[in-house]
């Protein structure tokens, strides 16, 4: 049975989400004194704490039944070994084969083509690559979009180390984000990695023609484009068509949003050496296996899915947020926001028939302690439930010392708490009531001041915010991602959604530049055309 409204455990657990209704996150607590380690789990160096979620041991064994009747563990297998699950591009999603160490690969060539990346960004960083007025590389621009860009730019930002050429990222067809990025670069010592699994879209393809252009207005021939170009794609055809000769290739099993571990990850190891790419895949690894062989009610993405299917499925909070306390991992609620919604974002199940229950929540963010000062008033007091995830990566010791490492933690800590704790009101009368007010001005006060709380969160605790246990964060909400799609009974593999809008816009691209036919919209459209043309003749 694949629909997952036709399971008991389903039908539980909305019972389960009834009664609910008025019970208290931070009563569980007071239940069950040992709650937070029985609601806690380490893997990879990361821990989860999603004590402060309103599941208790009866909703937790309800959604391990749910995981169990869904046949995680089956689906699980099928995945790991590279069956096809993509079902309707007929194909696996073996990203977990990029991971694998060189002593227990699972195909051969992802070995071959990580070690002539390894072997190239040794000759770029230690200055043997050159460009053609004989200059060591400086910058490396990465162009490409979605999932040619999201992850290798969040990685590169998260770990910055000043040793290598710098890594830009260019994804938008909006001409300032490479212009502005060429106009800080010098041509000779800059190498251009044109990025992208299908070599077709158009907004990577315009940027990279205008990337070539520039190279060769600042003096290199046609044949100094080799030592200037290299291209990351799973389609050599076109890449040579483009002129590009070096090509570092993954293949059509690996989902873009899933592809930083594969060569489309050659910036990272361009950028932050080859050994901090080969920790960051050691990482994803060690989450792998633990993902593999640990018990559903034991295993860390596991747990991650179930507490976002409770909440969105049963509580009603179709909104997540995700709120890393890092400034480095600014990058990373939007590298979320196409792995989820690119992934579960869908309507229809497996073969065909519509989806009956929500799928994928909006996923959001930004860094912390930033939120804290834009819309974390709604998150305390606004009346759009969200459910949300902290990320909190630990400093060593010696900069634990500095007095903003301690503010960062503990303003971390303690906004989970208070959206935990609420403002009590009787607590917050007491208060009122010493300051001699008005019984009217205290009415006020109250209702201004107090709020319930019981807004649930995850907690994900890193030792520090290095490649390894990077690595291991993106993994485990990798396989989030993948269980979720399979209690929802969805393909995550597949993006059908977005290619309409590919089309239409190729389409108003011919009418707009004067080389196509005009076609036949709506009005509204049609209006729009008319507007752009007059703004652009003004
Ligand atoms: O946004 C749609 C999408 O197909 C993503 O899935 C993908 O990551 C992105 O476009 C870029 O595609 P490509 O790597 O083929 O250029």
């Amino acid at each position: 049975m694949s629909d997952p409204t036709q399971n008991a455990a389903w039908q539980a657990l909305e019972t389960l989400a009834e009664g609910a209704a008025d019970r208290r996150i931070d009563g569980l607590f007071f239940a069950e004194p040992e709650r937070a380690s029985r609601y806690s789990l380490e893997a990879a160096g990361i821990t989860l704490d999603y004590s402060k979620q309103l599941i208790d041991d009866e909703t937790r064994r309800a959604l391990l039944e749910l995981a169990a009747a869904q046949k995680v563990v089956e689906k699980r297998a099928d995945m790991l070994a590279g069956r096809v699950i993509n079902s309707s591009e007929q194909r696996p999603a073996w990203h977990v084969a990029l991971r694998r160490p060189d002593d227990a690969p699972l195909y051969e060539e992802v070995h071959e083509v990580r070690h002539a990346m390894a072997e190239f960004a040794r000759a770029v960083r230690n200055g043997e690559w050159r460009g053609f007025a004989d200059d060591a590389i400086t910058d490396v621009v990465n162009i490409g979009i979605g999932g040619s860009d999201l992850g290798p730019r969040m990685i590169c930002q998260a770990l910055a180390r000043r040793d290598g050429p710098q890594p830009h990222f260019v994804a938008n067809v909006d001409p300032a984000d490479l212009d502005d990025t060429l106009a800080r670069l010098n041509p000779a010592t800059t190498l251009v990695i044109v990025t992208s699994k299908s070599f077709g879209t158009a907004e990577t393809l315009a940027n990279a023609r205008v990337a070539r252009q520039w190279l060769i207005d600042a003096g290199a021939g046609e044949h100094d484009i080799a030592r200037h170009f290299v291209a990351v794609s799973t389609n050599r055809e076109a890449v040579t068509e483009f002129g590009i000769e070096r090509m570092f290739e993954f293949w059509d099993w690996v989902g873009g949003r899933y592809s930083l571990w594969s060569a489309v990850g050659l910036s990272i190891a361009l950028a932050l050496g080859d050994d901090a790419f080969e920790q960051l895949l050691a990482g994803a690894y060690a989450m792998d296996q633990h993902f593999e062989t640990a018990a559903l009610g034991e295993n860390l993405p596991v747990m991650l899915a179930l507490a976002g299917i409770w909440n969105n499925n049963f509580l009603g909070l179709t909104s997540h947020c995700v709120v890393p306390y890092a400034q480095r991992l600014a990058a990373l609620p939007s590298f979320l926001q196409q792995l989820e919604m690119e992934s579960n974002g869908k309507s229809v199940r497996r073969e065909g028939a519509p989806v009956t229950v929500d799928t994928v929540p909006t996923i959001w963010g930004s860094v912390g302690t930033n939120a804290q000062h834009a819309y974390f008033q709604m998150l305390h007091q606004g009346d759009l439930a969200v459910d949300m995830d902290f990320i909190l990566p630990l400093s060593d010791a010696a900069a634990a010392g500095d007095p903003r490492e301690i503010e960062r933690v503990a303003n971390c800590i303690a906004q989970a708490e208070a959206l935990m704790t609420g403002r009590d009101r009787s607590a917050l009368e007491s208060e009122l009531k010493e300051q001699g007010l008005s019984s009217d001005a205290l009415e006020h006060r109250l209702a201004a001041r107090s709020f319930e709380g019981n807004r649930p969160s995850n907690m994900l605790v890193l030792n520090t915010l290095d490649a390894h246990s990077l690595g291991a964060l993106i993994a485990a909400y990798e396989h989030k991602v993948f269980v979720q799609g399979v209690i929802w009974d969805i393909n995550s593999f597949d993006q059908w959604g977005v290619e309409l809008g590919k089309t239409m816009a190729g389409q108003l691209v011919g009418e707009l530049s004067g080389e196509g036919k005009a076609g036949a919209h709506d009005g509204s459209t049609q209006a729009l055309l008319t507007r752009v043309r007059r703004g652009w003749q003004a």
